[in-house]
């Protein structure tokens, strides 16, 4: 669903690590902009872009080695403005007639930087050098470094490490930046990034409330007057996707929600209240707790429970789905980081940790089509556009929660049993984590119930009763995690809440290991 409507910008990936942070910063400033793996952008794929202006990502090779990463010569000749950054500089010196050398120790800079400014000024640097100190805060990481810049060029900011820190040929607008403004070590990188699209003549047209009408125009195109389905998770991204395709078509669109019997306490409810009651959205509550319970019974393994949970979801879903006649299409909350072709330089599979639980192959086996409104989207802007649709900040906010639900905070054998206990004990810690005013604050918070029973004393008697873990991490995207530092009078006051609260807890301990190397997840 590429949008043709808005100005866009094009960023060549060259295989760095934060090339994503690259499309946030400019995001943030209302412009829109793809990232495309160099391989792809040919002369054709420039021509049918049309981009305002391009920036080349880093990226981990060296201009000197043959047969290394290059943009398609006529990107030059496009007549937009170019922005190099670190190995893009380098491409952009090395391919416009400048040299580069390979990085000896005097020369690689990795880390933390200062650039101080030449005589001449750019615009490009507008709003820096101004508190004083002369300088400024950016972050490198490069190995080989520019020895000669190219014709036309002059110098902006220089480093100890890097003469050519930052250049640019004014008259073409084509610039190069030795190290990274995009991260949050180049403090004020964003201004760089803001100037640039401003010289291109961006005007920041790149609005939520553009979105939402650009993404309806283009959903009734798509559909027409076919019908669509969504399976509803009460996750963010789906109930956006659902209210999103709602408002374009209407009744055309029926969700499914599969109640897997693993849902925290309340949550059927709450998701079906609101999208049936205060939606109005044709909503089939599949209540399937006796399927996924009775086939889990007695399974202890995490893959294995993983695997069981993936293959029923589709099972229902298809059910379900296929009483809806003549649906066609499929929708679903795919955003975009799941969507973008990075490079990758290490080749070959990696290692499966968990199986991740999705309707993955459903679409060709039940012959739908999908519909994908936020394809586009970065995980707040989906919030930003849950808020533009008017959904209720506390359910924008809520914390992920995966596909597989409490199986997964249930280690070792699921029952009945421990999964009342653990909803319980899930409710009031996230209950005292909202009382704290700490909910925002956490990226993801839950209990897990151990499969142990200890020895405790309650009153005047013994008791033998579960023990159980609680977990709240910090995290940008999941990848990895660090463990929250609630202070000790907060994991006290609510280990005590837990333990005369839920029968069945005696013990309450903290999880304190971050990802790697745990998983944020008990399996
Ligand atoms: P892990 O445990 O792998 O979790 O560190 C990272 C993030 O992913 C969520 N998660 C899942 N989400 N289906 C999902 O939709 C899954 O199968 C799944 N497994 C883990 C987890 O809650 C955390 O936010």
């Amino acid at each position: 669903m590429t949008d043709t409507s808005h100005d866009r910008l094009l960023i060549i990936d060259f295989g760095s690590q934060v090339t994503q942070l690259i499309a946030r910063r400019l995001r943030e400033l209302n412009v829109y902009c793809e990232i495309h793996p160099y391989q792809k952008v040919t002369d054709a794929f420039l021509t049918e872009f049309a981009p305002k202006a391009v920036i080349f990502s880093g990226g981990p090779d060296s201009v000197m080695r043959e047969g290394s990463p290059r943009p398609p010569q006529s990107v030059y000749t496009l007549g937009v403005p170019i922005l190099g950054i670190c190995y893009g500089q380098q491409v952009m010196m090395h391919d416009l007639g400048g040299r580069v050398e390979a990085g000896e120790h005097a020369t690689a800079e990795f880390g933390r930087a200062y650039i101080t400014p030449t005589e001449d000024r750019c615009e490009l640097l507008n709003g820096w050098f101004m508190d004083g100190s002369g300088r400024e805060q950016v972050w490198m990481s490069h190995g080989d470094h520019v020895a000669e810049i190219a014709p036309g060029f002059s110098v902006y900011g220089t480093s100890p490490g890097a003469p050519f820190a930052i250049t640019g040929d004014v008259k073409r607008q084509f610039y190069a930046a030795q190290f990274h403004p995009e991260v949050h070590h180049t403090p004020n990188g964003k201004t760089v990034y803001e100037n640039f699209v401003r010289a291109a003549g961006f005007t920041g047209d790149w609005t939520m409330a553009a979105y939402r009408e650009d993404a309806i125009r283009l959903i009734r195109e798509q559909v027409g007057d076919r019908k669509v389905i969504c399976g509803l998770s009460g996750g963010v991204d789906s109930s956006v996707a659902a209210v999103l395709i709602h408002e374009a078509i209407g009744d055309q669109l029926t969700c499914v929600f599969v109640d897997h019997g693993l849902l925290r306490m309340n949550e059927a409810d709450e998701v079906v209240t609101m999208f049936r009651d205060n939606y109005n959205i044709p909503l089939i509550h599949a209540d399937e707790a006796e399927l996924f319970l009775g086939e889990l019974d007695g399974v202890s393994d995490p893959e294995t429970k993983r695997k069981i949970i993936g293959r029923l979801f589709i099972d229902v879903f298809q059910k379900y789905a296929g009483e809806i006649e003549g649906a066609e299409f499929l929708a679903q909350g795919t955003l975009y980081p799941d969507v973008i072709e990075s490079v990758s330089f290490s080749g070959g599979p990696s290692v499966t940790i968990k199986s991740h639980h999705n309707v993955g192959g459903l679409p060709e086996k039940m012959g739908l089509k999908l519909v994908e409104p936020l394809r586009e989207l970065f995980k707040d802007e989906v919030r930003a556009l849950g808020r533009e649709l008017g959904l209720p900040d506390s359910f924008i906010g809520r914390h992920p929660f995966p596909g597989p639900g409490l199986a997964i905070r249930c280690p070792g054998e699921i029952t009945r049993e421990k999964l009342e206990i653990l909803r319980k004990a899930d409710a009031v810690y996230i209950d005292q984590i909202r009382k704290h005013g700490l909910y925002d604050e956490i990226w993801q918070a839950f209990v897990a119930i151990l499969p142990v029973r200890t020895v405790g004393v309650m009153g005047d008697g013994r008791t033998y009763d579960f023990a159980c873990a609680l977990r709240a991490v910090n995290s940008v995207d999941g990848m990895t995690a660090d463990y929250y530092p609630f202070t000790h009078d907060f994991l006290g006051e609510t280990a005590t809440r837990i333990i005369n609260e839920v029968r069945g807890i005696n013990r309450v301990t903290y999880d304190i290991t971050s990802k790697p190397p745990g998983t944020i997840e008990w399996e």
